[in-house]
């Protein structure tokens, strides 16, 4: 078997607390801090922890010129090279490393920066349900985080004194004004049915290409409502229909410039109710809207510009915020209330809708629907300006 290393692999070392009884009995603590090597490539899933010396393998191997095992493990050890292996940390030509071989390869081909895949895809969540795991939803209410982490750093900054200060006039009130305070996140979503013309409203207004211009042979530039880093738009929506009146329930992928629903899969009511709960990860007062949308980037759509680039997957993610202010407020004009969630099982999204997390991965879901008279749920309004 011929062996390599994985073309992104990054170590980290951290510090672990350990409970040791001859500590305790010997008057200390009790906890003795010790260092531990992770070894974290965006081949795999989960970080691994690695064993003192598995370090010196990866210099003796690299991804490009493969060692055979024999050779590996006459340096090393049979034992910490097959360990290795079985980590998925050295790479093998052989059947059982297929689907490793697949995922370096797609790694590869989509022009990562190594840092990015990282955050890109330890960043996943796979069956996370914040009913169960509250924290993971990043700490309870304002009051309750006091009790533990203090008062928050304060909402402004004061760099200068305020005698220093340019006050400026007043902006000239507008009906943009009204959108933008009556934009108000939902977390209580009425029964009802979506009308579909509502639905294509906020679609074409949000993801829709509103022109789209050839700039050379296969290069098409589409122009958007929201700007988008070098023009490319790599987000894609697709949507998770539960009821809409005129729309069978499904899932679907929408076409930006033919402004179509590209079925993907028809569900009932009944089977998609807990695909949306696990998309948003259990928040049950958005699991419930009747309209869920996964915005998914297709990152070499934008890595095809900025190849390698430290700032690409950053411009991705910032896509996505524009968007999703958009989408809010194309809902907020229709009287309509809507959300963003970044708190979403990756892995669901991905199976949902045929991503394979690497050269297409999810990034929020938004989802839309007519408000609930009653707020069970929290909303923060204080302006009273949301539209029940
Ligand atoms: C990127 C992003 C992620 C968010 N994720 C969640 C979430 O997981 N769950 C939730 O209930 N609200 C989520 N929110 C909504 C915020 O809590 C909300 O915007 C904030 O409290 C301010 O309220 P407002 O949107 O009504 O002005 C998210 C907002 C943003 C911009």
């Amino acid at each position: 078997m011929l062996l390599r290393r994985p073309t992104l692999l990054f170590l980290q070392c951290r510090e672990r607390p350990e409970f040791r009884l001859d500590d305790l009995l010997g008057g200390g603590s009790g906890v003795v801090r010790r260092d531990e090597w992770l070894a974290l490539a965006p081949h795999l899933e989960s970080e691994v922890v690695l064993e003192d010396s598995d370090v010196a393998v990866f210099s003796a191997v690299t991804p490009g010129q493969a060692r055979s095992h024999a050779e590996l493990s006459a340096e090393f050890g049979w034992e910490r090279i097959d360990r290795l292996v079985a980590a998925g940390l050295l790479i093998g030509d052989h059947a059982g490393h297929a689907d490793l071989r697949e995922r370096e390869r797609a790694l590869g081909e989509v022009d990562w920066w190594g840092p990015a895949a990282l955050a890109q895809i330890f960043g996943r969540w796979q069956g996370v349900d914040v009913a169960a795991d509250p924290p993971r939803l990043g700490g309870e209410r304002w009051q309750e985080l006091m009790a533990t982490q203090g008062a928050p750093p304060s909402e402004t900054v004061e760099l200068r004194p305020r005698s220093s200060w340019q006050s400026l006039p007043t902006a000239t009130a507008s009906a943009f004004d009204q959108l933008l305070q009556a934009r108000t996140t939902c977390r209580n979503f009425a029964p009802g049915a979506l009308p579909l013309q509502d639905l294509a409203t906020v679609l074409h207004r949000v993801f829709g290409a509103q022109a789209a211009q050839t700039l050379a042979p296969q290069a098409v530039a589409l122009k958007k409502n929201s700007p988008s880093g070098g023009g490319l738009h790599p987000i894609e929506a697709f949507v998770l229909a539960q009821r809409v009146e005129g729309l069978p329930p499904g899932l679907y992928h929408y076409q930006c410039v033919a402004h179509a629903l590209e079925p993907m899969q028809g569900l009932d009511a009944e089977a998609l109710a807990p695909m949306a709960s696990e998309l948003v990860a259990g928040q049950v007062w958005f699991a419930d809207a009747p309209v869920l949308v996964l915005m998914a980037a297709r990152f070499q759509r934008n890595f095809w510009k900025y190849c390698r680039h430290a700032k690409a997957w950053r411009v991705v993610q910032l896509d996505a915020g524009h968007l999703s202010q958009n989408f809010q407020l194309a809902a907020t004009e229709l009287g309509l209330g809507a959300f963003v969630t970044a708190a979403i099982n990756d892995a669901c999204a991905e199976r949902l809708f045929e991503l394979d997390g690497l050269s297409t991965g999810a990034i929020a879901v938004c989802g839309l629907g007519r408000r609930a008279a009653d707020t069970t749920t929290i909303e923060f309004d204080p302006l009273g300006k949301a539209v029940r």
